[in-house]
């Protein structure tokens, strides 16, 4: 770009106009300003709506994991995402978990925190105690903001004080605990932290600074778990392959990042379909991985007496069926609506079983045949669409790459301009 990117009012130029004023400042072509603007499955103008200075929008694939068993119900689970190898390794691993009756799991109910800081509090303690005897008013209060959430037997349930030391000496922190209900609950907490915050000031003397949700959502877990069948699994070696993998991760941060990243795959995939924040849902994972010192996996993996392997799956899981993106993008009502589930506590307990088969499924490849051979056969294809090859051309470049195993562009390219000359 060879312009400034300050534009003053850019976000009050017709959409059109953003996108014709981004084509002239960065060169992009017609096609590609075009290409843009198909918002797949979302009208323009909903667009336009969720976010500012809207231009267009992305797609990402949407795929469907087949056999999945949760809680003796069937579903069809939409995933969306670009990496290769995940749907089928989720569909794959629910397959397994079928035989010995799929998925169970739980939760602890849709409970999210709102946090007020109170600084400059001339005696912290006094101050904590202070709160919690007026816990009833300041619940009253937070309640007011939302009957509806309230008349549906949500709202906030709890008052939690804390007197967290800092680098700027001691601070009150006093957390309301609320029941959101099907909401993911960002704009419900954050609405009652804010409304009750002159109230805390008043029984603190102390000042509020923030008054935000936190989305380390340790009151609202999902705990999943599945055993499989050691035939399937691939035989002893194989289970035993994978409890070494797991002892891995807990013994290693390295490896740690990687087999979470698994868990994340598949919960992320499910949310991003099903019109979620997936990046609270990343911070939700994460900071519970590392609540308790070091950091953890979110899955146990261990063999039992007959010698199948049994996961399990502990981690919040924030979603909503109310409110936001899964409201009002008709592709994520779609997704929902394939997925069949009435509550976000279902929602939610999907997805802990969607992390759960995927790590299964990550586990098992790197316990046993490594993960790149499926994964190649697909990045082939990638790369042979990449170097111009179309319709039939497409795997036949992508077969000739995985029998040579050189999945490079170079020779893509050299394999297409070949067969082209015939
Ligand atoms: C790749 O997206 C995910 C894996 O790296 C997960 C793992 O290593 O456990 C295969």
């Amino acid at each position: 770009m060879k312009e400034s990117s300050e534009i003053p009012g850019f976000y009050k130029l017709p959409l059109e106009e953003r996108m014709k004023l981004v084509q002239r400042l960065t060169g992009i072509t017609e096609e590609e300003a075009k290409t843009l603007s198909s918002t797949g499955g979302l009208p323009i103008e909903t667009a336009d709506r969720m976010i500012e200075n809207v231009v267009g929008g992305i797609t990402v694939p949407l795929g469907i994991a087949v056999n999945f068993l949760i809680n003796g119900k069937d579903y069809l689970v939409p995933m969306a995402l670009e990496e290769p190898s995940v749907v089928a390794a989720a569909s794959n691993a629910a397959k397994m978990a079928r035989m010995k009756g799929g998925f169970k799991v739980t939760n602890t109910g849709p409970m999210m925190i709102g946090q007020i800081q109170v600084v400059g509090v001339p005696d912290p303690n006094g101050a904590k105690m202070k709160l919690l005897n007026h816990r009833e008013a300041i619940l009253a209060k937070a309640n007011e903001q939302d009957p509806m959430l309230v008349s549906l037997g949500g709202g906030a349930k709890d008052v939690n004080v804390r007197v967290v030391s800092s680098i700027r000496g001691p601070m009150v922190i006093a957390e309301l605990i609320v029941n959101t209900g099907d909401a993911m609950g960002a704009n419900a907490v954050n609405t009652m932290a804010e409304a009750v915050a002159p109230m805390v000031e008043q029984f603190t003397k102390g000042r509020v600074l923030l008054r935000i949700i936190s989305n380390l959502a340790d009151r609202r877990l999902v705990r999943a778990s599945a055993v499989f069948d050691k035939d399937a699994v691939g035989g002893e070696e194989v289970v035993d392959g994978i409890v070494y993998a797991y002892a891995f991760a807990k013994a290693d941060p390295y490896r740690c990042a990687t087999h979470n990243k698994g868990v994340m795959n598949g919960v992320v995939a499910v949310g991003i379909a099903c019109g979620q924040d997936t990046r609270a849902l990343e911070a939700g994972a994460h900071s519970f991985a590392a609540k308790r010192g070091g950091y953890s996996p979110l899955t146990t993996w261990e063999e039992n007496a007959d010698g199948d392997l049994v996961g399990t799956l502990e981690m919040p899981m924030a979603v909503g069926l109310v409110g936001g993106a899964s409201k009002v993008h008709p592709a994520a009502r779609a997704a929902i609506r394939i997925l069949g589930v009435k509550t976000a506590t279902e929602l939610a307990e999907v997805m802990g079983a969607v992390g759960l088969a995927q790590n299964f499924a990550a586990l098992r490849a790197l316990a046993s045949e490594g993960i790149q051979r499926g994964h190649m056969k697909l990045h082939a294809r990638n790369i042979a669409s990449s170097v111009g090859a179309t319709g039939k051309m497409v795997d036949i470049v992508a077969q000739r790459l995985v029998a040579e195993r050189k999945i490079r562009m170079d020779r893509a390219k050299e394999i297409l301009e070949e067969l082209q000359k015939k």
